[in-house]
């Protein structure tokens, strides 16, 4: 897919120099009195849960992944948790006649393990009030847009077509309609005359992986302050 506006761009643009940025950025991370108990949903290739579970070996994101919860058992998300030391749950959608009936074992796999917060990097099925109500902004999701642009699929070849000059990622809290819940913070990438899917997937998925450890954080202080204050999700 090429790109249909833009043609003021400079001729020849530096790819590993172009302008970034992140925000809200409250680098360093916070600490908690303990740490984070979270979950995660995948459904595919799960290089967003690997960049979760490694901010946390690294003391970047004060929390544990305590299980991966994957709808397609052949997914490479469920194989990095089996490296990583991770536990996995599969809950294929394909063996539940709703998707009510799928949210419903969602919500009591990360009950059991007890989890303060979940995350969908990249849960690529739609999600009912079910799951919603049962945590209550405690439910994060990752989208490959500027939200509240390009809600839905393909994100990346919506923002192509319409020939945007600048697109990115978003965190925000799930609510019933899809992608449309509060966002907790963005990351913008440039697009370039010479960008195509591949390409720009790929910056964006950069920055992704700088952006989730971030808003993850954010999300936790916003919890545990509900907690100190007395107002439990
Ligand atoms: C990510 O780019 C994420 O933003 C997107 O799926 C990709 C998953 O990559 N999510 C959506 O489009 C949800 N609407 P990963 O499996 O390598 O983490």
């Amino acid at each position: 897919m090429s790109i249909s506006t833009n043609s003021s761009q400079p001729e020849s643009v530096d790819q590993n120099n172009l302008p970034s940025l992140i925000w809200p950025d409250p680098s360093p991370l916070p600490r908690f009195s303990h740490p984070l108990h979270l979950g995660v949903m995948a459904s595919g290739n799960g290089s967003n849960f690997e960049v979760l579970v490694k901010a946390t070996e690294r003391k970047q994101l004060d929390a544990s992944i305590d299980v991966l919860v994957v709808n397609n058992p052949d997914c490479e998300a469920r194989r990095r948790a089996e490296r990583l030391g991770i536990p996995c749950v599969v809950h294929d959608h394909r063996k539940f006649s709703s998707r009510e009936q799928l949210d419903q074992a969602l919500v009591s796999t990360f009950k059991k393990m007890s989890v303060e917060g979940i995350v969908m990097a990249g849960w690529m099925r739609i999600v009912t009030p079910i799951l919603v109500e049962a945590f209550t902004d405690r439910l994060l999701n990752i989208h490959p847009s500027l939200l509240p642009s390009f809600t839905g699929l393909d994100a990346v070849g919506q923002a192509l077509k319409a020939g945007v000059s600048i697109t990115g990622c978003s965190v925000h809290r799930v609510t019933a309609e899809v992608d449309a819940g509060p966002v907790i913070a963005q990351a913008a990438v440039p697009i370039l005359c010479s960008d195509d899917h591949q390409r720009l997937s790929q910056r964006i998925q950069s920055q992704e992986h700088k952006l989730l450890p971030l808003a993850v954080a954010i999300a936790g202080q916003s919890w545990r302050s509900q907690v100190n204050s007395g107002v439990e999700g």
